[in-house]
């Protein structure tokens, strides 16, 4: 793998202040190349609560960021632009939410680890997509569930498990973009091409989809798989990792309702994030996540049982 200049600094710098990188696969691929690891947000929780590094820069959104911070507070973590956010976060409004969550006394609160410190600090249980079935079934059932902000996560829960769950309406505004129709047309192109979709996604692209997973669930299913096309319902940034590990599948990203150019499904939050950034925040040791710290302690609890159940 050819290096960029800018690439090679960052490796020697980030050696030079004991740092460690972590990436999501949404990342841009310049990032991932130089990244410790990269992974889905459960992935990632891991890594950065195992993590020794004085540094983490967390290229992915705000919510993980915080996470690491939480799971590691003694290590100072860094994210590359600190307005890396999230529409499923910025569905919460606290104030509205605490609200909410006070209709239902008896019920207990999952919360999709995509929200804010404070939505976690107020919740009995956190999930990621590749452990949401495990945490909802590992619930008594006699127990009533809230789930928050993910209503398609949360249709698809309630779908696979049989229990009975109120949603709060939040949506991930790139899985949510989907085009049920130009996904209808390309399996009419590519009738032998598996159908895989973050459950992020509606449900109607769920209904048909062969795989549902997270994104490394995802990645995983195209590198097992004897199939040679795949047309891919999440952000298109996981590609890379794919070509990485199979080149020779082909790919097809699902076409967004607005798309008709180029087919391509970013999510702009994650985009934010450049090597330049990178290397600016790390050599400065700017855009760090600092967080109250009761809010920290109480987010550790849900956040620490997700770990010990997955
Ligand atoms: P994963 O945990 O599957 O990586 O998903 C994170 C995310 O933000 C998907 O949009
Ligand atoms: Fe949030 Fe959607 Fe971007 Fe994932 S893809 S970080 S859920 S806005």
């Amino acid at each position: 793998m050819d290096l960029s200049p800018l690439q090679s600094q960052l490796i020697t710098l980030k050696a030079q202040k004991n740092a460690v990188i972590l990436a999501h696969y949404y990342q841009r691929p310049e990032i991932q190349q130089i990244a410790d690891y990269v992974g889905d947000s459960l992935e990632l929780s891991r890594k950065a609560s195992e993590s020794n590094a004085e540094i983490l820069v967390f290229c992915g959104v705000h919510f993980m960021a915080e996470t690491a911070k939480i799971l590691n507070p003694s290590c100072k973590v860094l994210i590359p632009d600190l307005e890396a956010g999230c529409s499923l976060a910025d569905s919460c409004p606290l104030t509205e939410f605490i609200r909410w969550k006070r209709k239902y006394p008896e019920h207990v609160l999952v919360s999709y680890i995509n929200c804010s410190a404070e939505i976690k600090a107020l919740s009995d249980y956190i999930c990621t997509s590749s452990n949401a079935l495990k945490i909802i079934n590992s619930i008594p059932s006699d127990k009533k569930i809230i789930f928050a902000p993910d209503r398609n996560l949360g249709e698809y829960l309630i779908k696979e498990t049989g229990r009975e769950m109120v949603l709060w309406e939040g949506a991930c505004v790139v899985h949510e973009a989907f085009s049920v129709q130009k996904l209808i047309e390309l399996v009419r192109s590519y009738p032998l091409a598996k159908i895989l979709a973050h459950p992020e996604s509606k449900s109607e692209i769920l209904k048909i989809a062969h795989f549902i997973g997270s994104t490394t669930a995802l990645i995983n299913y195209v590198v097992e798989s004897p199939a040679d096309t795949f047309l891919i319902g999440t952000e298109v940034g996981i590609l890379h990792q794919i070509k990485e590990l199979s080149p020779d599948k082909y790919l097809i990203p699902i076409p967004t309702e607005e798309d008709n150019t180029c087919a391509c499904s970013e999510c702009a939050f994650m985009k934010v994030n450049t090597i330049q950034k990178v290397m600016d925040c790390l050599q400065s040791e700017s855009n760090e996540i600092i967080l109250d710290p009761m809010i920290q302690c109480l987010a550790l609890i849900p956040i620490q049982k997700m770990l010990q159940l997955s």
